[in-house]
């Protein structure tokens, strides 16, 4: 960490806080905003204090590490790109045809030689300090507490290592892990997770597994720990490819695992697999706290340090965040691989208001009638992209994947009922929006053919068209309408929910003439000006196989939080909300620099 705070320094990407903050929200308050700005820098923060413990801790925090895309590449070590090439390269190895051709592939093959973790023998730097037994404590390590609602404190960037019952195959993987108290850690692996995989092997034999967590060292650990590879496959490997170096490793004290040498922490232990407990709640990544479940415990045996270590964390909540830059570089890695499923693929973007698995857009060229519906199910039987909730594929003409605004005209001039598949299955364990855990709606959208005729609406402004609808539902609150210039004129409509969603909808069925796509929002939660958070709200709220209501050229989607009126039969979650007297005082003392406008885009303190 170290050598990356000198090299965030030379670029001028690194912030020093000396200022003493807390570790209970200050902290994370702090690098929650400076993540979102457009020049947003790495901070360290050299004086972390907890009043909850009465603690000065020498240990300096440093978060968002990766939090531009300037700093991600420097990380990573070479444009995501560049390395995408080379993976694609490697999987179009042909059978070299001429001499020179057979050097090259040599050179290519010997430099394949790095991507094996190398095990050292003796300790490693990360075990200058060691701790063990009675005397190990978690509250020496300053762990934050990010959001007002947490369960306690929990290690965000922790490299969780583990292994198979056999010790045939590794994993790493990145899972938070909450602090329960001076030695336990609940390891919230999910359910789909290569570790949690392994933790059966472990159950079904009634054995204790061991884990080893590392924090820091190289940042490429951390991101190649959340690099959704298949399972059985140890992601050093990826950090080797990409380094043209070898991970080096030395074995943990208390346990068999080894760890990089070179990380600031290593907490080790064993998880007892007969043993859970509740885990939770966080504000997690998709904006809103995940709530309360069971996951394992680990009882924690050793803890070892470097000298001068920092401890490294991120904060996750509504988007933009660390995880976005994360996140991009794991998209770009891995469109070459994604290509060996869908062939016919020729980019992806997952923006990032989408949170990663709620929206992703694809570009094709089709050759076949129900080529995008292929598609749609080959990535919802992907890995991880299965856990995609929403998925528009669009054609080779379609504009850059980027330029949204050119391309969501492309997209709302050729949505049509026909083109629409709407089905259900595994999703993402953080998702809340479907009636079970882990199980939801999926919705496929093919906007792939030309040519596509719709009768003309017969548009009116947004004030006559409220007035219309509150003749036929007095309930409704405000407007907005989008892209009416399109062949799918958007009305965003906020209503106080006083009955199921789909009633209103049927009800303003006379409005049809007027527009095409109706999205119900909740009125007190969200901002009609802001389309931004809008999508965000939208693609987390819904599940397709509920919440979308098809007639022909009229669609509508309830995009509210659900509850007793929906007979939804889980517990909603509250949105991730910084706790306003933090972020107050942090602007009075001048720690962060913020202005209305600010808070109110990214719904900083507050929804809507
Ligand atoms: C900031 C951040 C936090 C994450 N937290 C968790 C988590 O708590 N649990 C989890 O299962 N995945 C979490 N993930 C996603 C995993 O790291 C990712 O799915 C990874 O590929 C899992 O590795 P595995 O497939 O080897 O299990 C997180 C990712 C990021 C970027």
């Amino acid at each position: 960490m170290q050598k990356a705070i000198a090299l965030l320094k030379a670029h001028d990407l690194l912030r020093v806080i000396d200022e003493p903050l807390d570790i209970d929200l200050e902290i994370p308050h702090v690098a929650y905003v400076e993540v979102k700005k457009r020049d947003s820098k790495a901070l360290l923060f050299t004086r972390p204090v907890s009043k909850r413990l009465g603690k000065e801790f020498k240990t300096p925090v440093l978060m968002n590490v990766f939090g531009s895309h300037e700093a991600t590449n420097l990380f990573i070590g070479k444009p995501a790109d560049t390395i995408a090439e080379e993976i694609e390269t490697l999987l179009k190895l042909k059978p070299p045809a001429t001499l020179g051709e057979k050097f090259g592939m040599l050179a290519k093959l010997f430099h394949l030689k790095n991507v094996f973790p190398k095990r050292l023998s003796g300790k490693g730097a990360c075990q200058q300090h060691i701790v063990t037994g009675d005397a190990v404590d978690l509250y020496d390590l300053p762990i934050l507490k990010t959001w007002p609602q947490d369960g306690g404190p929990f290690i965000t960037m922790g490299q969780v290592y583990t292994q198979s019952l056999d010790g045939e195959r590794k994993n790493l993987g990145m899972y938070r892990l909450q602090v329960y108290d001076k030695n336990h850690l609940g390891m919230h692996w999910q359910i789909h997770k290569d570790s949690a995989n392994f933790f059966h092997e472990y159950h079904k034999a009634g054995k204790k597994m061991p884990v080893s967590i590392a924090i820091g060292g190289d940042p490429l650990y951390t991101w190649a720990a959340t690099a959704p590879l298949p399972h059985g496959v140890f992601e050093l490997l990826m950090y080797g490819f990409i380094k043209g170096e070898s991970a080096r490793l030395v074995k943990s004290l208390t346990n068999d695992l080894y760890v990089p040498e070179d990380a600031d922490f290593v907490i080790e232990g064993f998880v007892d697999p007969m043993k859970l407990r509740i885990e939770g709640p966080f504000g997690d990544h998709t904006g809103y706290y995940t709530l309360e479940e069971e996951y394992p415990e680990l009882k924690v045996t050793a803890i070892t340090h470097k000298d001068d270590p920092v401890y490294l964390a991120t904060v996750v909540g509504k988007p933009p965040l660390e995880d976005k830059y994360m996140g991009w570089a794991t998209e770009r890695i891995f469109l070459p691989l994604l290509k060996t499923t869908a062939p016919d693929l020729i980019d992806y973007v997952m923006p990032e208001n989408g949170v990663f698995h709620n929206l992703i857009i694809a570009k094709m060229q089709t050759l076949y009638p129900g080529h995008a519906k292929q598609f749609m199910h080959a990535f919802w039987g992907v890995g991880q992209m299965s856990f995609v909730k929403h998925a528009i594929f669009v054609g080779a003409d379609a504009p850059d994947l980027e330029a949204y605004e050119d391309l969501s005209d492309y997209i709302l001039d050729r949505v049509q009922m026909d083109n629409l598949l709407i089905s259900e299955g595994v999703c993402d364990a953080l998702d809340h929006a479907s009636d079970a855990f882990a199980y939801g709606g999926k919705l496929g959208v093919d906007c792939t053919a030309n040519n596509v005729h719709f009768p003309q609406k017969e548009l009116i402004d947004d004030t006559a068209l409220l007035r219309l609808i509150r003749e036929l539902e007095p309930s409704v609150e405000a407007i907005k309408q989008y892209k009416t210039y399109t062949k799918t004129p958007i009305c965003v409509i906020a209503v106080k929910k006083q009955e199921p969603i789909k009633n209103l909808y049927e009800r303003l069925e006379p409005i049809r003439k007027h527009t095409k796509l109706l999205v119900f929002v909740d009125a007190e939660k969200n901002d009609l000006e802001n389309p931004y958070m809008l999508i965000w709200r939208v693609v987390n709220n819904m599940d397709a196989t509920r919440d979308i209501f098809l007639q022909k050229e009229y669609i509508g989607i309830d995009a509210t939080n659900k509850g007793e009126i929906d007979g939804f039969p889980r517990r909603w979650p509250d949105d991730t909300d910084c706790d306003t007297a933090v972020i107050e005082d942090l602007r009075k003392r001048g720690i962060i620099d913020l202005d209305d406008d600010f808070l109110k885009r990214f719904y900083i303190t507050r929804s809507g």
